[in-house]
């Protein structure tokens, strides 16, 4: 099968990223309607994986930003992802921050972004799960939730509860988004206090759905990279304190080491890909040896080849999952990390 997407990679670099994106998914979701992905995709061999009740059909998953609204739901499984992770949506629609707020940084195949959950709301993308192919064919499909920027940091436990109302019946697992830079004061949620308290709320809330709609939804929570060695011990308790059932390490960092000297290396907001790679592993290092294996991890950071993955399986990680090296390699690596794990 010919791999186009060296020969387009140039083409798309040259244009603005979020131009870039509309273009190849405006694409995508035609040659998926036409069912041409499927036939020129190489799709990655079966190599299922039990977790948290799910059969999860292959361990390569979509990370949650790139498809924030439910848009493209049958293009993205069509490139042959075990499971696909929407969102961040909030409860009401918001437009996030100011453009320019995606920048590439291709001498590192880093990315920085401050999109600041530009969504439609939770209810439309609850919609469009539905709507989707794979959704209704019983594909994974997890929700990422936030907080809209307007709601004070205080109040973040009403939006958290109100969006997992909203996703509970549809969501394959419900993903607790405490880790994105781009949300004003968002990462203090990952203070001792202030996430023991937000856990303590979303955990009556999934209680009262759990009866409610007589199923258990697993919770899983996102955090950033960068935390240390003490914030992951309390984290690991709090996790087992309330029964979440994985946790997603990591989002994007704050730090700029590795790309200072780069042109757009000190933009605001979160780097992802190849320079946060090492920090996300050894967060999920630092979450092995704390949580042993009663709550599974889900390894995701700067993933752009299939050795990376298996680094992410062999530090601790049951998943993995991918946003920043799909731009970069095309939705090869999807089916490459497959293989690597497959044969691992
Ligand atoms: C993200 N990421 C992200 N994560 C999240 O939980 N909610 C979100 O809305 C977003 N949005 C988003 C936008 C853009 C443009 C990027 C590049 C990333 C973070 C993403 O899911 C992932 O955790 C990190 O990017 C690290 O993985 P990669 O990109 O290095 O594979």
């Amino acid at each position: 099968m010919i791999d186009s997407y060296p020969l387009l990679r140039p083409w798309l670099f040259s244009l603005d990223p979020e131009e870039a994106h509309r273009i190849t998914f405006t694409n995508l979701d035609r040659a998926q309607r036409c069912g041409l992905l499927r036939c020129f995709i190489k799709q990655p061999a079966s190599d299922p994986r039990e977790l948290c009740g799910m059969t999860f059909p292959n361990p390569i998953g979509l990370a949650a930003g790139l498809d924030k609204d439910g848009q493209h739901i049958d293009a993205l499984a069509s490139l042959g992802f075990g499971f696909l992770e929407i969102g961040t949506v909030t409860p009401k629609p918001q437009a996030g921050n100011p453009k320019p707020r995606m920048f590439r940084l291709p001498e590192a195949q880093g990315i920085i972004n401050r999109m600041g959950f530009n969504n439609d709301g939770v209810d439309e993308c609850v919609k469009r799960v539905r709507q989707s192919q794979f959704w209704q064919d019983g594909g994974i499909v997890g929700l990422n939730i936030g907080k809209n920027a307007t709601t004070p940091i205080e109040e973040a436990a009403s939006d958290y509860v109100t969006a997992m109302e909203a996703v509970y019946e549809t969501a394959s697992y419900i993903t607790i988004n405490i880790s994105s830079p781009n949300t004003q004061n968002l990462r203090a949620l990952q203070g001792e206090e202030m996430l023991r308290s937000l856990l303590a709320s979303v955990d009556i809330a999934r209680k009262s759905l759990s009866d409610r709609y007589g199923v258990r939804k697993p919770l899983f929570l996102k955090i950033a990279p960068d935390l240390d060695a003490k914030d992951i011990g309390f984290i690991a308790d709090l996790l087992l304190e309330f029964s979440i059932d994985a946790i997603i390490a990591t989002n994007t960092t704050i730090a700029r080491e590795a790309v200072q000297d780069l042109p757009f290396g000190n933009e605001a907001g979160g780097l992802s890909g190849a320079p946060v790679r090492a920090a996300s592993t050894h967060i999920i290092e630092l979450l092995k040896a704390r949580l042993n294996d009663h709550i599974p991890i889900i390894g995701v950071g700067g993933i752009m080849s299939g050795q990376d993955a298996q680094e992410k399986i062999a530090a601790g990680a049951s998943l993995v999952q991918l946003y920043s090296g799909l731009i970069y390699r095309g939705p090869t690596l999807i089916s490459e990390c497959a293989a690597q794990l497959k044969s691992a």
